[in-house]
């Protein structure tokens, strides 16, 4: 099917070539005003403003665009889609003062969320994370990363990722599946590290493995749950399986899993709430990407990730949404997208690059989504008729999204 898109008021992040943007990069973003695009099976082919022929003959199906402004759809590097229920109680513990670290050591967070995991079949997990599937993609989502992490044994974190690996095979956007064993140590392991270590590495990750169930290796490095040392030595069990690493990283204290991500080569370093300056310094420069995930900032009220200063380092920084029912139960992108400018003081082109283009470098997906380039899938945003792009973070809360397009088809 070939595809003539026209009456773009813009056409957001056009790009001839693409490549990870980092430091003062990210505030550029390629617009052509009163634009048109063609798609051909699903994959862009070419674009151009008033200037540019336009291509001409009868096999094209004509779409309007109405005057909306087209975007890439939000590459969401950073989730856990997939669990069994929500855990609004806590939000009501965390109202009343508790922190999230005080819930998780009375058993809840994580842990609870694995206990309800445990009793749920594959079947009715997956339609769960289906029907959310479903309802990002409406808010623009077009290409995700999702965690394991709430199965805590071998038996649950296979039912975890073979359900990811369902919705790869059955979701019309690109998924990517991240094994995150290490999440937290079970209640009989508390005391005892060691044996749940030795389980990640000598049973999960083989049974991984053989699968091919994952792409990713996460640890959730922090006080009270993988210190340092602990994550690196799972990490280096996971790229003996040939799982990069993409972990969870100074969330709640500045632990030196930032240090660690980069000295590892990971592919992102996720959080990054609390950053001193060595881990800043460390993502100077560094291909390793720092994921920020301000929606989890806002829901425990925490400082909100030091944006400004990582562009001033000449970081290559990502935002992406970190759905999950403990830390930030909404996967709505626009929503962290407008967070981000708010309260990061990330400038409108900064967190759209940051939520499109390097969203999809932090998947591994750079060549194929997150900017409007000829060969990159027709994952694409139509917004109603807006005054700028700057209208898109400022109006926060109102849906501004009339119509998403994946792989070349309005959903
Ligand atoms: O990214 N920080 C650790 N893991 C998740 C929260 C998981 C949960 O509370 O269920 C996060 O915030
Ligand atoms: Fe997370």
């Amino acid at each position: 099917m070939r595809i003539r898109v026209n009456h773009i008021a813009q056409l957001l992040n056009t790009r001839k070539a693409s490549k990870l943007l980092r430091g003062k990069e990210l505030a550029e973003l390629p617009l052509i005003p009163n634009a048109w695009l063609t798609i051909e099976d699903g994959i862009i082919t070419g674009y151009g403003g008033v200037e540019d022929p336009f291509p001409e003959g009868a096999d094209w199906t004509l779409v309007d665009a109405g005057g909306a402004t087209v975007l890439p759809a939000w590459c969401d590097s950073h989730t856990h889609l997939v669990f069994a229920a929500s855990r609004e109680e806590e939000f009501v513990d965390k109202i009343n003062g508790l922190s999230y670290a005080a819930i998780a050591a009375k058993g809840g967070g994580i842990l609870q969320s694995a206990r309800r995991l445990a009793t749920m079949s594959e079947e009715a997990l997956y339609a769960a994370a289906w029907n959310r599937l479903q309802s990002l993609m409406r808010l623009g989502t077009g290409a995700i990363e999702i965690k394991s992490g709430y199965g805590l044994d071998t038996e649950n974190e296979l039912k975890m990722l073979r359900v990811i690996r369902r919705l790869k095979a059955t979701a019309p956007i690109p998924v990517k599946a991240s094994f995150l064993g290490a999440h937290t140590y079970p209640a009989a392991y508390k005391d005892d590290h060691e044996s749940y270590i030795r389980l990640i590495i000598q049973e999960m990750l083989p049974a991984i493995a053989r699968e091919g169930l994952a792409d990713y290796i996460d640890v959730f490095c922090e006080e009270g749950f993988f210190s340092v040392d602990e994550t690196e030595r799972i990490c280096k069990a996971g790229i003996q399986f040939g799982l990069k690493p993409k972990i969870h990283a100074n969330q709640l204290h500045a632990s030196g899993g930032v240090e660690l991500g980069v000295k590892l080569g990971a592919v992102s370093v996720d959080h990054l709430e609390s950053m001193n300056a060595n881990a800043i310094q460390a993502l100077s420069g560094s291909d390793t990407i720092g994921t920020l995930l301000p929606t989890a900032a806002f829901f425990l009220r925490m400082p909100f990730q030091p944006a400004r200063e990582l562009i001033q380092a000449n970081a290559a920084i990502a935002l992406a949404s970190d759905f999950n029912p403990g830390s930030s139960p909404s996967g709505n992108m626009n929503f962290v997208v407008s967070l981000s400018c708010i309260q990061m003081k990330m400038q409108p082109a900064e967190a759209i690059n940051a939520a499109t283009l390097n969203g999809a470098y932090a998947m591994e997906l750079g060549n194929e989504l997150g900017s409007i380039t000829a060969g990159k899938r027709a994952n694409l945003i139509f917004t109603t008729p807006i005054p700028s792009v700057n209208y898109l973070p400022y109006a926060f809360g109102t849906n501004l999204i009339d119509r998403v397009m994946i792989n070349g088809a309005f959903i």
